[in-house]
């Protein structure tokens, strides 16, 4: 029994250590994959890619306010992920995470926000009008306000998260704009039931 248990140990150590060695997925959360780099837990994917597996809502993205979004799809050939935009309460125009200031992601992050998403934001002050967005009643914001009635009539201004902002966040504030949704892929003069809506990330591959 004395020279048993370091033997089942030793087996143990085997079987289970140095698996970031291995760069294998973690196992699938639900009914989605979760290939490399991506990681549930400690022992698989590359911890830096840190993301949670709840067991019944599937797969979540946790913001640098630990904030968690739904993720509803993965590319790992392009290295892109989507999220559910957070929903917008009930009865406000105000966005789930407006008291945290939206999205955020760490400034050491190894994911960004892609250049694909268009961003609208609601309910916004007549300050933003100053910041270069298309804030005018052609702008595509309009449009989803019909859609989403809560924030009708309201100020709103839409963009092109590019490279000339920041793609690190998504900011909302009570003195700003208290809403926001995104839309990936927008092409112009899509029909509104085509629009894809979610918030895509991009990951840099790990060194
Ligand atoms: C899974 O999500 C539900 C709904 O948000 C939450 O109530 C529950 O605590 C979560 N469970 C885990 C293990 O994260
Ligand atoms: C719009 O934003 C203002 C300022 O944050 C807030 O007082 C107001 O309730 C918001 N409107 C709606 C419909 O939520
Ligand atoms: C995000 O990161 C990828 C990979 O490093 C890079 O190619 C892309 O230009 C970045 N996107 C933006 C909007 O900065």
């Amino acid at each position: 029994m004395v020279s048993f248990i370091p033997f089942v140990v030793s087996i143990f150590l085997m079987t289970f250590a140095h698996p970031s060695l291995s760069n294998t997925g973690c196992p699938k959360c639900g009914t989605m994959r979760v290939p490399y780099p991506l990681s549930t837990n400690e022992n698989c994917g590359n911890p830096k890619y840190k993301l949670h597996c709840n067991t019944t809502t599937g797969l979540e993205f946790i913001s640098a306010e630990q904030v968690y979004y739904t993720i509803t799809s993965i590319d790992s050939k392009a290295r892109r992920l989507v999220l559910r935009p957070p929903l917008i309460d009930q009865g406000t125009c105000q966005s789930s995470d407006l008291r945290v200031g939206g999205f955020r992601l760490e400034d050491d992050s190894p994911f960004n926000i892609s250049s694909r998403n268009t961003v609208l934001l609601l309910n916004c002050s007549e300050k933003i009008l100053l910041s270069p967005l298309d804030c005018s009643s052609s702008s595509i914001c309009r449009r989803f306000e019909e859609k989403e009635r809560v924030c009708a009539g309201l100020l709103c201004c839409s963009f092109l998260k590019d490279a000339s902002m920041t793609n690190h966040r998504i900011r909302v504030r009570v003195e700003g704009c208290s809403a926001y949704t995104s839309l990936v892929n927008l092409t112009p003069g899509a029909l509104i039931d085509s629009w894809k809506f979610g918030i895509e990330l991009q990951w840099v591959q790990p060194s």
